[in-house]
């Protein structure tokens, strides 16, 4: 039984839904070359979480373009809806109504079949407490997503090899996640979320439980991304990497505002 932290729930969805919808698969596939962001088109979205008492909460009639390979920040104060408006374009979750089209699909009415495709083979998350699967060498966690994806394996350890030093953790593959530190842990699910080659790199907070130095090294490696063509969503209470952005989305109680 895999021990899992709260957002490792995510991974093991996003793996198991992959795995259990996988079509027959061409074997050994090569992995993908680099490719253009995506275009998000966030149109009149809203996921409403029915409220026991008070105000409804959650994100109501947000509309907005993602232009591909932008930096896109997303601010606003805690319960604004920023994580709800990620989980949605990443298809974690379904809108309550609106379109989330993305490369000109509307992901949100997709088969399932499709989401957990996308999920696994467009979208890289990134969230603030990195839930990496504790079982595995962290190599095995960065290789973990080529591997779902049926990309040939070589290439797949090759990769994982050269993303592991992109983040500087060449020297720490073989140990496991609890022996490394929270900052190597956030660039271990850095250098994972970008195994598959995404085109949308999605990450909550992914600064929030780091110092600054560790912080500005995450982020130099998010703005990498965004120089080979991925399209960057980052959800931040820091208003210097908001300010940073191409677009920055605000949201107040759920409203976008700016
Ligand atoms: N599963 C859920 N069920 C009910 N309400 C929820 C659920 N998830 C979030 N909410 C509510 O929706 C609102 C938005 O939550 P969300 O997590 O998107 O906020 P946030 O902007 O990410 O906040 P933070 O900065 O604290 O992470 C909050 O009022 C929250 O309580
Ligand atoms: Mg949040």
């Amino acid at each position: 039984m895999l021990r899992c932290s709260r957002r490792c729930r995510w991974y093991l969805l996003v793996a198991l839904s992959a795995y259990l919808t996988e079509q027959p698969p061409p074997r050994a596939a090569n992995l993908a070359p680099p490719r253009e962001g995506s275009t998000v088109v966030i149109d009149g979205v809203s996921r409403a979480y029915p409220a026991s008492a008070g105000p409804a909460a959650g994100v109501f009639g947000v509309y907005g373009t993602l232009a591909a390979g932008s930096f896109v920040t997303v601010s606003g104060p805690s319960g604004s809806g920023k994580s709800t408006l990620l989980n949605l374009v990443a298809a974690l979750d379904h809108p309550t109504s609106g379109r989330l089209v993305v490369d000109g699909r509307d992901i949100a009415a997709a088969p399932e079949r499709d989401r957990a495709q996308y999920r696994l083979r467009l979208v890289g998350c990134l969230f603030q407490d990195a839930p990496l699967v504790g079982e595995l060498s962290v190599a095995n966690n960065v290789m973990l997503p080529g591997l779902l994806a049926r990309s040939d394996r070589r290439q797949v350890r090759r990769r994982a090899g050269e993303l592991l030093e992109r983040v500087g953790l060449d020297k720490q593959s073989d140990r496991f996640p609890a022996q490394l530190s929270v900052g190597q842990r956030q660039r271990a699910a850095l250098a994972r979320a970008l195994m598959n080659r995404p085109r949308l790199l999605l990450a909550d907070e992914p600064t929030g439980n780091l110092d600054r130095a560790t912080g500005r090294q995450v982020m130099e490696l998010l703005a990498g991304a965004q120089q080979e063509g991925c399209t960057v969503v980052v959800v931040t209470h820091d208003p210097e990497i908001a300010a940073a952005g191409d677009q920055n989305l605000r949201l107040l109680d759920g409203r976008l505002v700016a």
